[in-house]
Order: structure tokens, then sequence, then C-alpha cells
């Protein structure tokens, strides 16, 4: 279950990741990291938006497992822009998660109330603070997340190191094509947000009720499992532990050719929002 990726800068991340956005109930959130990991996940993500960093890090403590064996990953809030901000601010998520390096240090969004007229400059200088901390060895590797076309141009020229990552919501009905594209071709790693968010929407579809027989696969690791083909690391959560077994169940199967075009095709009714 622990299949890794490659990143630009030579350092493997596991594809399969535990994301915990709304693990807003602390003992939720420390039982959903620890559960995790002792159920072979080797990969967290978390972000100083959810609140939860503290939690994530008692759950990793409480788990047992080596910290040198965990890929953690943690964002840059919103109102911690800037190079001065976000270069204080990258201690303060490793002391709340009681850890002396990142192995993925992300800026969470690239157009931030207060800077809604100089994105571009803060972008620049707020990535500057990122390149400082990974070459002090505070972080392992720096992305980006929630970047489309427009915040790579801004970015991609004005930075020394390349983010090696660019997060962001891709599922069947919502592709980003073109971000896609772009961050491949500077040699970014796509993670995907919130893999799971069609399946109330497609446990309504016959075609993929009946792509569950034929699998002996839920909807939620057919979603996982389109992910790790599209080459994307899904990162998902849940607080039950029964979901986040089944969840890493998805390495031992694969969709053929003709399931991929219908997850490729498959129109999402939900709300688009990136
Ligand atoms: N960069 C960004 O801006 C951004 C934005 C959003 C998310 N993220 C990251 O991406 C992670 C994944 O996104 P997400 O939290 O939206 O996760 P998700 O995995 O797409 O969906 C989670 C939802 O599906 C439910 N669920 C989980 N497993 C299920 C299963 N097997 N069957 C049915 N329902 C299931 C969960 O409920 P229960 O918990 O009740 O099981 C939860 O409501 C986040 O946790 C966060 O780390 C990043």
């Amino acid at each position: 279950m622990n299949k890794t990726m490659t990143l630009a800068n030579g350092q493997t991340i596991p594809v399969l990741g535990y994301g915990t956005w709304r693990n807003n109930d602390p003992k939720e959130c420390v039982n959903g990291v620890k559960w995790a990991l002792e159920h072979g996940y080797r990969h967290i993500d978390t972000a100083q938006m959810y609140g939860n960093e503290t939690e994530v890090g008692e759950g990793i403590r409480l788990s047992g497992v080596p910290r040198e064996e965990i890929y953690l990953t943690t964002k840059l809030n919103n109102d911690n822009h800037g190079y001065e901000n976000a270069k204080r601010t990258i201690d303060e998520s490793l002391e709340r998660l009681g850890t002396d390096y990142l192995d993925l240090f992300l800026i969470h969004w690239p157009e931030v109330k207060g800077h809604e007229d100089d994105w571009e400059t803060d972008n620049i200088e707020t990535w500057r603070a990122l390149e400082e901390a990974y070459e002090a060895g505070k972080l392992k590797a720096i992305g980006v997340s929630n970047f489309k076309v427009k915040h790579l141009e801004n970015l991609l020229p004005n930075c020394r190191i390349t983010p090696m990552v660019n997060q962001i919501r891709v599922h069947p009905g919502i592709h980003q094509a073109e971000t896609v594209k772009m961050s491949r071709e500077a040699g970014m790693i796509i993670e995907a947000w919130s893999p799971l968010s069609p399946i109330p929407q497609m446990l309504e579809d016959e075609a993929i009720v009946e792509m569950t027989e034929k699998y002996h696969k839920t909807v939620a690791q057919l979603l996982l499992r389109y992910c790790v083909q599209k080459d994307y690391v899904p990162l998902t959560k849940s607080v039950h532990e029964d979901r986040i077994i089944e969840n890493a169940a998805i390495f031992n199967f694969k969709i053929d050719e003709e399931d991929m075009a219908y997850f490729d095709q498959w129109e999402w009714d939900g709300e688009v929002f990136n």
C-alpha cells in the first residue's frame, strides 16, 4: 500500500495521503491520524487553517510510528502570507506538530484577503521564505496549492526553486486540465483534494454501481484508484476507522481503460469551486 512517487528533488512521497480537513473535534482528529498510521498510511496532510496541527502531532506520537517513516505536510494560512510572516509561522507549525522538519510545506491559496491587488508580488515574496526554509533543511520539499495557470505563470519565472507539488481539486467532473498540464511540465506532482466528493451522485449512476460489482470495490475505492491511475496523489479523510481501512485498499486492482474513460467524461452536477 505504500506505493510512492518521486518529486523533482528526488524525495519520495507515499501516493495515498490521509487528510485532516474538517477533523475539527480534537479527539476525532487525534484518533483519525492514529488509526490511519496504524492501518498503514504513511502520509498525513494538514494545514494551519484547519486549526488541528497540535492534534495531528498528538495522533502521530500516539501511533508509535517513527517520525522518519511519516510524510507530513502542512500549509501556510492565508493571513500568514508575506516573507516575514511565512518565515515565522513555519516555526510555529513545527512547534505545534512537535517536529523539527516538515516533508512538505505548501502555500495554501494564491489570492488572499488583503492582497487582492498585489497577489503577484505577495506570492513571490512569500515563496522566498519557503525557499529559505527549504535550504535550511526545515522543509524537505515545498509547493503550492490551488494555483491555476495565471498563478504559475507569475511565480515560475520569479522563483529560484520550482514548486515540487501543486495540490488542487481534481476528481471525475473536475479536471483542471490546463493547470495539471502546466504543473507537470514544470516538474510538479499533482495532489488531489476532496477526491470522494462525487460519491453521492455516483451512487445514483447505474454504470458506476455496476462497476462496484465488477471490481468488488466501493465507489470510494474506485474514486481513489482513479486518482492513482491518473498519477495523482489522492488525499482522503474519514474519522471512521472502517472507512480509513476501506480507503486504503486500492492497490490490489486496476480499473480498465473503458471504465477510466467513463470517469473521464462523467459530468459532475456539484458546485465547481477550486
Ligand atoms: N488544498 C486545499 O485547499 C484543500 C481543500 C480541501 C481538502 N484538502 C485536503 O484534502 C483532504 C481530502 O479532502 P476531503 O477531506 O474533502 O476528503 P474526501 O476524502 O474527498 O471526502 C471526505 C468525506 O467523505 C466521507 N468519506 C470518507 N471515506 C468514505 C467512504 N469510504 N465512503 C463514504 N464516505 C466516505 C468523509 O466522511 P467521514 O469523515 O464521516 O467518514 C468526508 O465527509 C483534506 O482532508 C485535506 O487534507 C485540501
